[in-house]
């Protein structure tokens, strides 16, 4: 594996996962394919650590040509797609978008992929493999009781954006199945740390706290997400693109289950522990319950014995120690908080999303 094209890596795990594999690897050349939607930022890239083996491409999965290009210019060897349509609530707002990105632009990596890499016959390397970035919400929801989901649990997702997402995975299923596609898959659990959207909920809270701005917590704040450090996934990722076995798919997961209100108690507490002088202490004053997501998925739980035993990872971080290192990075962020609100419509966004939940 030399030449790897990463898609989405302007994105917030695709721009870590860069990172972590320009330092992995000194004879990875990365290939970036991005299309810069609000959620996408050249400043996410701005301190990688060896740019000259990193070249961005401003373009969009959807686009055959442009793809078939980049991978005959590049010599291709290994694709990672991390590009997608990634909110769940804006996938609520319209769906549109999450299926052509998600399905439509998947579809079309891997046809290029099968063009290039098999019936024109071009492997650049021995081994070529197409990696997708999945999900645990393909799932759908767990109840009380409801053990761990493994790889052999069937989808059954509820929002848009998980249907899209399950779509996508089961295209990258039938390219391997019918056409012999060399792929894999990873479906991974919610992601914290560096470089999020300040959309999702732990950026958001961090970022409302510190302006003395309510923390709006959807519904009653008992629902149950597997927190996982986004370093932790990187690294998951990179194993199973060197090392897992083509045609599998492996759960990550981190192995950190607050309810929603908990975590975001734990983000207020840390806060206070770190700006004693704030006048918003205690943060936890600032929560406020608002309308709840409709559909709101209840608990996921990922069972990630399968990635543990074939390729000896696990989770390296606790999540009190993953979201002080987090909490830690967004107060040292302010430039690139101001840049991020500047070229996106997140103000719009929230704006949209809290009128709509207005009425709790
Ligand atoms: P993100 O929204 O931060 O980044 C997505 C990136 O994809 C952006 O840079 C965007 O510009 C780019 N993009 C969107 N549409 C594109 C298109 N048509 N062509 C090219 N680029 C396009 O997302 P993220 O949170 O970093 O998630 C990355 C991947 O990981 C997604 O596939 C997501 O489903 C999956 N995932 C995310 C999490 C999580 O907790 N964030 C957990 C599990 C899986
Ligand atoms: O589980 C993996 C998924 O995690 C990824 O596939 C998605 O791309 C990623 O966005 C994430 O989805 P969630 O919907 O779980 O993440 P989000 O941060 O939007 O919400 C986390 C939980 O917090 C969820 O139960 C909804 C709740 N929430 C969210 C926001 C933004 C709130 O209570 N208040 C909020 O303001």
């Amino acid at each position: 594996m030399k030449n790897i094209l990463v898609t989405g890596g302007a994105g917030f795990i695709g721009s870590n996962f860069i990172r972590y594999v320009l330092t992995q690897d000194s004879a990875v050349q990365v290939i970036n394919l991005d299309l810069l939607t609000y959620a996408g930022s050249l400043e996410n890239l701005n301190d990688l650590p060896d740019p000259a083996r990193h070249t961005f491409i401003h373009g969009d999965i959807c686009d055959g040509d442009l793809v078939g290009k980049i991978l005959r210019d590049h010599q291709v060897d290994t694709i990672v797609n991390f590009a997608a349509e990634s909110h769940v609530d804006r996938s609520i707002e319209g769906p549109m978008p999450f299926v052509q990105t998600n399905v439509i632009g998947t579809t079309t990596l891997l046809e290029e992929a099968k063009k290039y890499w098999l019936l024109e016959g071009n492997k650049p390397a021995k081994e070529v493999r197409f990696h997708h970035i999945s999900t645990d919400e393909v799932f759908g929801a767990l109840i009380p009781g409801d053990p761990a989901w493994t790889e052999e649990i069937p989808y059954k997702p509820n929002s848009p954006y998980a249907a899209s997402k399950a779509a996508s995975d089961h295209l990258v299923q039938a390219y391997g199945h019918t056409y012999g596609l060399p792929i894999t898959i990873t479906n991974c659990s919610n992601n914290y740390g560096p470089y999020q959207f300040p959309e999702k909920l732990i950026p958001l809270m961090i970022q409302n706290a510190l302006q003395g701005k309510a923390l709006p917590v959807y519904g009653d704040g008992q629902q149950i997400r597997d927190w996982l450090y986004v370093d932790d996934h990187c690294l998951a990722i990179w194993l199973v693109v060197k090392n897992g076995r083509v045609g599998e798919t492996y759960n990550i997961g981190g192995g950190n289950q607050p309810t929603n209100l908990e975590l975001v108690k734990m983000i207020c507490r840390i806060l206070d522990d770190l700006l004693p002088d704030s006048e918003n202490i205690p943060h936890e004053d600032l929560i406020t319950f608002v309308k709840d997501r409709p559909g709101h998925d209840f608990r996921y739980d990922m069972n990630f014995n399968k990635i543990m035993e074939e390729l000896g990872w696990q989770p390296s971080l606790d999540l009190e120690s993953g979201l002080r290192k987090t909490i830690d990075w967004y107060l040292n962020a302010g430039e690139w908080m101001k840049n991020i609100h500047q070229e996106s419509d997140l103000q719009s966004w929230m704006e949209k999303n809290y009128q709509n939940r207005e009425n709790s």
